[in-house]
């Protein structure tokens, strides 16, 4: 097969979704692999390094399209790269569609089929290509949030971990999967007070041993939440319902139930936001604030640490790439999300209101 990977044009996004060890193992096998010109260079790699594992170096994002039968992204596509994609082309990348109908229309219209990284599932229903990024963003979420208090960036002035004789911030973490236990971590690391909430007491059993008792878990309810707002220096929200758009954990009215300048780390914004008054940011512009209380939205988080997240995320796709370059998209049915124009992953046509037809 002959795979494409463009460099990535969404703002402050510098990763890249193959590495030089991926070019290797697909030309190895006998698959063509088209680079675009510096699609590395936000991730510290150069061109000559994918030439020198067998790589085709093209001028522009347009050849690379044009070239290349399935294309390997990072984020969802751009509108100008929907322009450029074709019926026969397999694209292959993260999606997040529930939260975007426009786009799901758009992927519909284009007639490619469309494998979205984040709903592949392993044999145990996990989500192994979320994982890596979610491990990122969730050791970011706590570092973001420790900064976003300090009184200068709009916060309320409080150091994560106290000091002997001064209590230490109250860290909330509404969902206690991937992103919720490094966020925890990192937290915990930090010598923060930690909460961490599940609605799965088996996850929450789990979290109770990973983290030897240092976190206090307690299972999400309404009540446990309004709760623990009022206590609240940090609250990160990490919930996620696969493929469908995140569940309000904190609803406008709660935020009054909040300390000023206090701060809302919200990591699921990619599948809509799981606070209500969330809207998607950027890296260079972060933050914005809602009734006195600073929400974090950035939807791309670990692209700001691209030297960690490129090698984290290709690691996890790389296998993916080379079973999809060989068997087509069959190969993953629980990634599929879009394919001879109809929508194919049940959540994503539930969310969108576009009707659901089995791939
Ligand atoms: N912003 C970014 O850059 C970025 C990067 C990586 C991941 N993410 C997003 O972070 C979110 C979490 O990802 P993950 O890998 O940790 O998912 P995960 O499936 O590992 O964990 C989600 C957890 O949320 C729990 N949950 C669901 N509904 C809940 C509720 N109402 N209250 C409390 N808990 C609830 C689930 O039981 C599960 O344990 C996803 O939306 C993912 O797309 C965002």
């Amino acid at each position: 097969m002959k795979v494409g990977v463009p460099t990535e044009i969404k703002p402050d996004e510098y990763r890249v979704a193959m590495t030089p060890a991926g070019v290797r193992d697909l030309t190895d096998v006998g698959h063509e692999v088209y680079v675009q010109a510096g699609a590395g260079e936000g991730s510290a790699i150069a061109d000559a390094e994918y030439e020198a594992q067998g790589a085709q170096i093209l001028p522009d994002a347009g050849a690379v399209f044009a070239e290349a039968e399935m294309i390997v992204k990072v984020k969802e596509p751009q509108p100008v790269e929907v322009g450029r994609l074709r019926s026969d082309h397999i694209l292959f990348t993260y999606l997040h569609l529930a939260p975007d109908p426009a786009l799901t229309r758009s992927l519909v219209e284009s007639g490619a089929t469309c494998i979205a990284y984040e709903t592949v599932e392993d044999e145990r229903g996990r989500l192994p290509l979320l994982a890596p990024m979610s491990e990122v963003a969730g050791k970011i979420a706590t570092q973001a949030g420790a900064f976003m208090l300090e009184k200068p960036l709009g916060g309320r002035g409080i150091l994560l971990g106290g000091v002997p004789g001064v209590a230490p911030a109250t860290v909330v973490i509404i969902g206690g999967g991937v992103v919720g236990l490094n966020a925890a971590f990192i937290a915990i690391g930090m010598e923060a007070e930690v909460f961490v909430l599940d609605r799965n007491i088996e996850r929450l059993r789990e979290l109770d041993v990973a983290l030897s008792g240092r976190v206090s878990t307690v299972f999400s309810s309404s009540l446990a939440i309004e709760e623990l707002l009022p206590r609240a220096d940090l609250v990160i929200g990490a919930v996620l319902v696969h493929g469908a758009k995140a569940p309000y954990v904190v609803t406008r009215e709660r935020l009054k139930l909040m300390k000023r300048h206090a701060v809302l780390v919200d990591v699921s914004i990619d599948q809509g936001g799981c606070f209500e008054t969330s809207r998607p940011t950027t890296h260079s512009d972060p933050t914005f604030e809602v009734d006195g209380v600073t929400h974090y939205c950035v939807a791309n988080m670990p692209g700001a640490v691209p030297i960690t997240s490129t090698y984290a995320l290709t690691n996890a796709t790389l296998p993916y790439v080379l079973e999809i370059a060989k068997h087509g998209p069959s190969a993953v049915p629980s990634g599929v999300n879009v394919a001879n124009g109809r929508v194919t992953h049940p959540a994503v046509a539930q969310a969108t209101g576009l009707e659901f037809v089995p791939a």
